[in-house]
């Protein structure tokens, strides 16, 4: 994967933490939380809703939901007190929500996104159900692209790492040589893919999140998270909301 040729750089950022040593005026900024944010916003566009409002405190939640909008969030998996609805790729699934709005705050994602959304970069959303639809968006748009996995209250999270390995390994082939990479980490990201890639679902039994989700009874998303391009989506930030590019 190592390759110092290819005009754009690919770089991937293991948590929120060390973003300050990543941000790049300019670049394209693409924000993963497999388990579950990134993969219920993929489904929530898939399911044709309007727009998802990226939401960090519980406060602006409540405020969101007092003037209508449909609300969705937890706080270490369960459902906030003012959330019509949790986490789950499914909840945002349901035909009711098709051409609605809502404002989502999880633990990791959403958070990921704001700070994301402060540098002055395109923020994009990647899952594994999006994967060839972020990954060709993001090589079209010709920029230095950094993948900032969510992970888990600043830790490291090996289901966000493998996403990152999956992309990275997509954007070099995809870009036929424009695209180079020689960040340690997206480096070791695509080594962790390699070794996971014939069977996720294994593989992710020696993730935390998996064993938090399984506590929690929320584990019936895994299949559904590992599934490759099952969503011709892009989420995308604009104006302080994620939208389908399809609609910009
Ligand atoms: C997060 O944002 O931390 C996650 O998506 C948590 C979850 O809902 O599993």
């Amino acid at each position: 994967m190592y390759s110092e040729n290819g005009e754009y750089r690919v770089s991937v950022c293991f948590s929120p933490l060390s973003w300050h040593l990543f941000e790049q005026d300019g670049a394209l900024v693409i924000v993963t939380d497999i388990f579950r944010a990134s993969t219920a916003m993929c489904a929530a566009f898939h399911n044709k809703v309007k727009a998802i409002i990226p939401v960090e405190r519980i406060e602006e939640s409540q405020k969101w939901k007092s003037k209508g909008y449909v609300s969705a969030g937890e706080r270490d998996g369960k459902t906030l007190a003012c959330a019509d609805f949790g986490n789950s790729p499914f909840n945002f699934s349901e035909p009711g929500l098709q051409g609605k709005i809502i404002a989502m705050n999880t633990t990791n994602g959403t958070k990921a996104i704001r700070l994301a959304a402060k540098s002055n970069s395109q923020v994009v959303i990647g899952a594994f159900t999006n994967l060839t639809a972020v990954c060709t968006f993001a090589v079209h748009q010709r920029k230095e692209i950094i993948i900032l996995c969510a992970g888990w209250k600043d830790r490291f999270s090996l289901e966000d790492t493998l996403f990152a390995g999956a992309a990275t390994e997509k954007i070099i082939t995809l870009g036929n040589g424009q695209f180079h990479t020689m960040c340690d980490s997206a480096i070791a990201s695509a080594d962790l893919w390699q070794s996971a890639k014939n069977d996720p679902l294994t593989y992710i039994e020696k993730a935390a999140h998996r064993h938090r989700l399984k506590r929690l009874g929320l584990d019936d998303i895994l299949e559904y998270s590992l599934t490759i391009d099952s969503h011709q989506v892009v989420p995308i930030l604009k104006d302080n909301r994620l939208i389908d590019i399809k609609s910009l």
